[in-house]
């Protein structure tokens, strides 16, 4: 144990018997076929003092509901936009469809209604749900837009686990925010000093504490900062169990004593508190462990004449919230099980493709931004992959940026392969939509693109650090249909390439677009194995010369602002 633990753990337990203490509100679930959030302007005093503005759903005047859904449900979710902007409600974690998803292309104007309808194909898992309009996200989620989600499958339920929703069990949403004078969010502050939890403040002269039962409890841990990774871990060291990973279940419990976790991410973890009763202990951030360049670690020293973008927190051991420990209930959970689910990680001898993303900033020292993926800003009308269904895809994530980024990817679940060749921690062996990459660090992560399609809609992947999402480090996919062209190639084609003639027995090709205007093309021919035998960018010629082709059956795919069109042909 570092001395710098014992200095900040002894002085925060000292200020924090003379402050103000709230019991943190457990909020109320919404559950059944039928699920109606309305989305709201309210006002809360967090402090003496003004008001903070807020945004909020149903009876709530800051964050929502929990909505608890089963696998295998039909679910209709009306949301109703009564906040005075345009805006919308993306379900993080969630595999439904493109249309469904929420995503920066949904769009509810105020005084409107939006409802998606899905079944829920997920397993048990601690979900959330957040504003995702482009350009609004970090403002409507800061906030206080934002909830959390339990699903819950038949494989969970077979198991001795904590179940009773605030009774043993229990959603923890924890955010970092950064106030003005005048109390007001500034929701791309990075001198967020305020922490709420469950949406009561948390520090600076409040406590924010749980009354738990003497037996096992289980927290669902949700990172619902705007930028911070919290390092969590229990006074003295007191070991935990992390069972849950963004998506699912772990196959067994992992004992751990900390646990890092960047925005947007999500762990369950359970508590053996069977011996405890009449105690406390404090959930807490051991933030001068983390890393510099982890957004709540160490603050980087700044090149003078830039304006320090100091928050009193990064580098510090601080106190999240008190757990006091009370009667057990009348049937508790009194011991963690061994093993979970069976977790099948997908092979990586099944992908058909890795591809490459680089993050990288505006100049190799900024630490705020704008950042990249590979190279390019966020283009709402840009479509980065063209991803044929059920493809298996290998992501490799390479962080050349100084500043440390949670990769969020909509629709897919995916297992992390490794960092940096090595294999991850054992709590990120499970399913995860959210990956830390940190500043020099490759990550690889598998997944399968599987169930919807859609050649218009696009999902997006981005940093979870909202700020760095809304200054353009997202992209977008679409998933669509397949069809027999190169395995590894895009496959969105929809319109047909007319060639001629065909089959064709000179070593030249004509072709033409259904209707052509003439602008460039890039063209790329594929044998029936799918090996790219032929590639020619940005050309406007009509009149292809193949005459290195051997004779053979070949498909071609030419491609004009992010429009493919196909054919096949033979060459005698
Ligand atoms: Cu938490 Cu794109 O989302
Ligand atoms: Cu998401
Ligand atoms: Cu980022």
């Amino acid at each position: 144990m570092k001395p710098v633990y014992f200095t900040a753990a002894l002085c925060c337990l000292v200020i924090q018997s003379a402050q103000s203490q709230t019991a943190i509100p457990v909020p109320d679930t919404l559950s059944g076929s039928s699920i109606t959030l309305t989305m709201h302007q309210d006002s809360v005093q967090f402090f003496p003092g003004r008001f903070t503005q807020t945004l909020a759903f149903n009876q709530y005047s800051y964050l929502g509901p929990t909505l608890i859904l089963n696998n295998g449900q039909n679910v209709s979710i009306t949301v109703d936009n009564q906040i005075g902007d345009t805006t919308n409600v993306h379900w993080h974690g969630l595999h439904v469809s493109p249309r469904n998803d929420g995503g920066p292309h949904t769009m509810i104007l105020n005084g409107m209604s939006w409802t998606p309808q899905f079944t829920v194909l997920d397993k048990a898992s601690s979900f959330w749900y957040h504003p995702h309009f482009n350009g609004k996200t970090a403002e409507h989620a800061m906030r206080g837009a934002a909830g959390m989600i339990i699903v819950r499958d038949n494989e969970e339920a077979q198991l001795n686990l904590p179940r009773t929703y605030g009774v043993d069990d229990f959603p923890i949403i924890i955010q970092s925010s950064q106030l003005d004078s005048n109390n007001q969010f500034m929701p791309f502050g990075m001198q967020d000093s305020t922490l709420l939890v469950n949406g009561i403040p948390a520090n600076n002269g409040y406590m924010a504490y749980l009354n738990v039962p003497a037996q096992v409890v289980r927290l669902r841990l949700l990172n619902a900062a705007g930028e911070r990774t919290f390092n969590f871990g229990f006074i003295g060291n007191m070991p935990f169990k992390v069972i849950g990973s963004d998506g699912g279940l772990l196959s067994a419990p992992v004992s751990a004593t900390r646990l890092r976790v960047s925005p947007g991410e999500r762990y369950e973890i359970l508590l053996d508190l069977t011996t405890l009763k009449g105690q406390s202990t404090y959930l807490v951030s051991y933030g001068s462990e983390l890393p510099m360049g982890v957004q709540g670690g160490p603050t980087m020293p700044m090149s003078p004449g830039n304006p320090p973008m100091y928050s009193p927190l990064n580098g510090i051991d601080y106190n999240i919230f008190k757990i006091t420990i009370g009667n057990p209930t009348a049937n508790p959970v009194t011991s963690i099980p061994s093993a979970l689910i069976t977790v099948t990680p997908i092979p990586v001898a099944q992908s058909n493709i890795t591809r490459t993303i680089t993050m990288t900033s505006v100049d190799s020292l900024a630490m705020d931004g704008p950042f990249y993926f590979n190279q390019q800003l966020f283009d709402m009308d840009r479509i980065d992959y063209y991803i044929p269904i059920n493809n298996t895809e290998i992501w490799e994530l390479t962080n050349n940026s100084m500043v440390a980024h949670p990769f969020h990817i909509h629709n897919v679940q995916y297992y992390v392969l490794d960092r940096d060749g090595n294999l991850p921690p054992v709590y990120e062996r499970g399913r995860k939509d959210v990956v830390l990459v940190k500043p020099n660090e490759t990550v690889r992560f598998i997944t399968k693109f599987e169930t919807f399609t859609d050649t218009l809609v696009p999902y997006p992947f981005h940093c979870h650090i909202l700020m760095h999402e809304e200054d353009g480090m997202m992209g977008q996919f679409l998933v669509v249909p397949r069809i027999a062209v190169g395995l590894n190639e895009v496959a969105a084609l929809t319109k047909k390439l007319l060639l001629y003639p065909n089959p064709i027995s000179t070593n030249e090709i004509n072709i033409k677009l259904p209707e052509d205007n003439y602008a460039p093309l890039d063209i790329k021919i594929y044998d029936l194995t799918g090996k790219c035998v032929y590639v020619t960018k940005n050309t406007h010629q009509r009149t292809l010369g193949i005459i290195d082709l051997p004779a053979a059956t070949y498909h071609i795919v030419a491609s004009q602002d992010g429009k493919f069109y196909q054919t096949k042909f033979i060459k005698r």
